[in-house]
C-alpha cells in the first residue's frame, strides 16, 4: 500500500505579546522588538497540518479531511481565533507565546487526536509571510 502525506491548512487571527517580567524593559525590547509591545498586538497565522498513512483501498483517501479539518478547529482553532494567546489559551499557560512554542503546543493537541494508521508528520506554523516555524515532533518520537 503507498504511504502519503496529506495536508490540511487553515487560517486564524491572534494577539500576543513576547515579554519576560523577570527581565528589564530595554532587554524585552532588545530581544523581542515590535513584539514585546505592552498593548499587545496580532498576527494573521497560517497553520498547515501534514499528516502520513496508506492510502485506504475503499475510499482512496489517508484519511478523512473532513475529520482532520474537525480536529483541527475542535483542538486548535476554536481556542485561538480571534483570542489572546497570554490570556486566553488554557493549553499555552506559563508558555512564552512564540511562535516556536505554539508549533510545539499544536502538535501535541493534533497527534491525540488522529486516527489509528495516521501519523502526524508536520506541523508548519506561519506567523508573517517572513516568519515561520515548521516542527515534525519530539527527535526519535
Ligand atoms: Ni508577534
Amino acid at each position: 500500500m503507498p504511504t502519503v502525506r496529506v495536508t490540511r491548512r487553515a487560517h486564524f487571527c491572534s494577539a500576543h505579546r513576547l515579554h519576560r517580567v523577570d527581565w528589564s524593559d530595554e532587554q524585552n525590547r532588545e530581544v523581542f522588538g515590535d513584539c514585546s509591545n505592552p498593548n499587545w498586538h496580532g498576527h494573521n497565522y497560517i497553520l498547515d497540518v501534514t499528516v502520513e498513512g496508506p492510502v485506504d483501498p475503499e475510499t482512496g483517501f489517508v484519511m478523512d479531511l473532513k475529520q482532520l479539518k474537525h480536529a483541527m478547529n475542535e483542538r486548535v482553532i476554536d481556542d485561538v481565533d480571534h483570542r489572546n494567546l497570554n490570556l486566553e489559551v488554557s493549553w499555552l499557560e506559563g508558555t512564552m507565546a512564540s511562535t516556536e512554542n505554539f508549533a510545539v503546543a499544536i502538535w501535541d493537541r493534533i497527534a491525540s487526536a488522529l486516527p489509528e494508521g495516521v501519523r502526524l508528520h508536520r506541523i508548519y506554523l506561519q506567523e508573517t509571510p517572513n516568519n515561520s516555524v515548521e516542527y515534525m515532533g519530539p527527535v526519535g518520537g
